[in-house]
């Protein structure tokens, strides 16, 4: 529950509207804000939601995006354009990358996937109201509607990306996207473009790690005839192709140090020349580029110009691992699994809940590129329509991906911990360190041995003992 409030005269004077046609909602809103010391104002539909912004000062306003006969968004539009101060949240229960990436161009405060809990509110209430009141522009444009989102995923890691692109979309900065392989990268890319002023124009992209350094420098900056032997015609390079829309510099990492210098000098100067060429060509492309590789050790290895990443990082994208957000692997599967049956032509398939189990605990290195393709292809090797255990990759199968319990062995030790610990402090015994070794090296070692699979050699490596110690650990303990 919300504290008391600190200041109070502030407090009651601000005034809150919830616009949701869900009475639930509205309910708990109207309890929650109340008991924090605000003025709950509740509207079922959008008239309602008028009339109290006419008649009240209200600050702050909830939003649900899925109103009866009307789109919430674009009346939040029109509430911010004729109350530029209004702070809003905008609330959904269908929360797609779409709808988040519309509403923060739309210049919302936050976006509040449904179901929330109270804290959440009580949390954005806070800080929506340490915003000082100012006048706000109405940020974007809307974009066309595509008939599928291209982001899928629900966890908060890609609810904050979708939130980034929604920011980022509508300017003109320079994006740097990082994150491992397989993660997402172009695919995030693609989607600031599309939902970028620019999205009626190019989108040109150049992969520096799959162009051999000689040829890249005229794919950049093209060439005139003659220019080298074998310049047989003039050719347009990706920066003039771009020129009004967005290139995509995929795996800047590899990029050449010599071709470093240059493209600096055209992100500097917005100039360049083709190979062989004087015209001097003007490009007004937005620069989005993104790499797998540490750019910090490659700078510091000198395979990176310093000054190039300063001017890539203008804004920052960092796209987690797949491994770091698990909860959207079910999701991604289900996404994977109606695409392959469109692109395809087979069946619907659904997957069993054990080889969900295991397609969830799954580190996969590849990321979703790789979960993409396990889907693909158990969807064309299968017939019965069912995605069983059994036909999983093999690779796949680990004790660690079929164990039930995804607790780590920290949480296990600290389990195991708790119980001597209190013995020991009641008993008052100076025998601690021993007790707890006692209670805890049997399932650790267990756990270790059943997880590497009864590798002696990885356990004794983990647990930073030697072989034979850990030997005579699994004798004196006991375990099988
Ligand atoms: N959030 C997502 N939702 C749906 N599909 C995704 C998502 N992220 C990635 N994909 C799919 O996974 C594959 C890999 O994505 P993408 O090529 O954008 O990744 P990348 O980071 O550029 O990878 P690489 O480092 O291998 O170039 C693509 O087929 C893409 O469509
Ligand atoms: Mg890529």
């Amino acid at each position: 529950m919300f504290k008391q409030p600190e200041n109070k005269q502030i407090q009651e004077q601000t005034q809150i509207l919830v616009l949701d046609d869900e009475p639930s909602i509205r309910w708990v809103m109207d309890r929650t804000l109340s008991q924090g010391g605000y003025i709950p104002r509740l509207a079922a539909d959008a008239p309602e939601a008028r009339q109290l912004l006419k008649n009240h000062s209200i600050r702050l306003a909830f939003v649900d995006i899925n109103l009866p006969g009307q789109d919430g968004l674009s009346f939040t539009r029109e509430m911010l354009k004729k109350y530029p101060s209004l702070l809003t949240i905008v609330m959904t229960g269908e929360s797609t990358m779409y709808t988040t990436v519309e509403a923060m161009k739309s210049g919302v405060f936050d976006y509040l996937p449904k179901p929330f809990n109270i804290e959440e509110i009580e949390e954005l209430v806070r800080r929506a109201l340490r915003v000082p009141l100012k006048i706000k522009g109405s940020a974007g444009t809307k974009s066309e509607k595509p008939d599928d989102d291209l982001l899928t995923g629900q966890s908060k890691a890609m609810r904050e990306l979708y939130k980034s692109i929604g920011r980022v979309a509508a300017t003109d900065l320079t994006v740097l996207i990082q994150g491992e392989s397989g993660t997402g990268k172009e695919l995030i890319a693609r989607s600031i473009h599309r939902h970028s002023l620019r999205s009626s124009q190019a989108f040109v992209a150049i992969n520096c790690a799959a162009i051999p350094s000689e040829l890249m420098e005229s794919e950049l900056f093209g060439h005139e005839k003659g220019a080298f032997t074998g310049a047989t015609e003039r050719k347009h390079g990706k920066l003039e192709l771009a020129s009004q829309g967005t290139l995509f510099l995929d795996e800047i990492g590899d990029m050449p140090m010599n071709l470093q210098s240059k493209l600096l000098r055209v992100l500097q100067e917005k100039q360049f020349e083709r190979l062989g060429g004087k015209e001097l060509i003007t490009t007004d492309m937005r620069i989005i580029a993104a790499t797998h590789q540490n750019l910090f050790h490659l700078i510091q290895n000198s395979q990176f110009r310093t000054d190039l990443y300063y001017r890539l990082n203008v804004f920052p994208i960092n796209i987690a691992p797949l491994r770091e957000r698990k909860e959207d692997i079910p999701v991604l599967v289900e996404h994977f699994l109606q695409k392959g049956s469109k692109e395809m032509a087979v069946g619907r398939k659904v997957v069993e809940p054990e080889a969900m189990k295991v397609l969830t605990n799954y580190e996969w290195p590849g990321n979703i590129r790789e979960l993409e393709n396990t889907v693909k292809s158990l969807m064309i090797t299968n017939v019965t329509g069912t995605i069983t255990l059994d036909s999983l990759p093999k690779n796949l199968l680990t004790p660690e991906c079929l164990s039930d319990s995804t607790e780590s062995l920290e949480e296990v030790a600290f389990g195991k911990l708790e119980q001597p610990v209190k013995n020991a402090v009641e008993l008052n015994s100076n025998l601690l360190l021993a007790e707890v070794i006692s209670q805890v090296e049997r399932p650790l070692i267990s756990l270790l041995l059943q997880q590497t699979n009864w590798n002696q050699q990885r356990t004794a490596r983990i647990l930073g003992i030697n072989r034979n110690t850990l030997r005579k650990k699994i004798k004196t303990l006991g375990l099988k």
